[in-house]
């Protein structure tokens, strides 16, 4: 549904102060191909502020991972933006729904978590979810390796995991980490009248944390609890 595209990305420019970055959490794309690819890029260019995006399980149908190198970026990957270190991790598999991070990655993302000098902010994205997100319909899809990667997660302190797939919006805090879906921005697999959605995670230099969840149907911000 572009409108709620076009209305979130006129909006989250207009924020005050421009966001330090964007995240992403997949499915830029309905069927992996070409122009899905093609609009999506369209759309993220219009963005004024870093955009950062993780693959989503829709984004590697039909070959699309492909596509997603040439014209997205890497889909595992570390980037800094200031003190705050992302590591984005590719979670899907080609044409299935299900997703994983499998030995590999999760070796991976432990050692640069352990890795990372004091200071830093750890975020964590993929697009599959590390626990059950509630109204979401039956449960599938979470990560199939989760009870590991949340031990890691959780050992690791890491401060934030961003998720997505299931279209509600949740958070949830774990000990010091926490855990945020998006609900979804401009799909038209909305949940009952949660509607269309983006978050706006606001750090404060105190170690607060704000997150709103902004409803484009009806104009509203909900502030979740943290
Ligand atoms: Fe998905």
């Amino acid at each position: 549904m572009e409108a709620f595209l076009d209305k979130a990305i006129k909006e989250i420019n207009h924020l005050d102060p421009k966001p330090n970055v964007i995240v992403h959490t997949g499915d830029l794309t309905e069927n992996g191909v070409l122009p899905d690819y093609e609009l999506a890029l369209e759309k993220i260019n219009l963005f004024e502020s870093k955009v950062i995006i993780a693959p989503g399980n829709h984004d590697e149908r039909n070959y699309g991972q492909s596509l997603f190198k040439e014209l997205i970026g890497p889909m595992d990957y570390e980037v800094h933006v200031d003190k705050a270190a992302f590591f984005i991790m590719n979670s899907p598999e080609p044409d299935r729904d299900a997703g994983r991070l499998g030995r590999r990655r999760q070796d991976f993302l432990d050692e640069k978590l352990k890795a990372l000098p004091m200071g830093y902010l750890k975020i964590v994205v993929f697009h599959h979810h590390l626990v059950p997100v509630p109204h979401s319909g039956r449960e599938t899809n979470v990560l199939e390796d989760a009870g590991d990667i949340l031990e890691m997660v959780l050992k690791r302190n890491v401060n934030f995991v961003l998720m997505g797939h299931r279209h509600v919006g949740r958070v949830l805090r774990i000990n010091n980490t926490i855990l945020i879906n998006s609900g979804t921005t401009s799909s038209v697999k909305t949940r009952g009248r949660f509607g269309h959605s983006y978050n706006i995670i606001d750090l404060f230099t105190d170690g607060s944390v704000k997150i709103v969840e902004k409803n484009m149907d009806e104009n509203k911000e909900i502030e979740k609890a943290v």
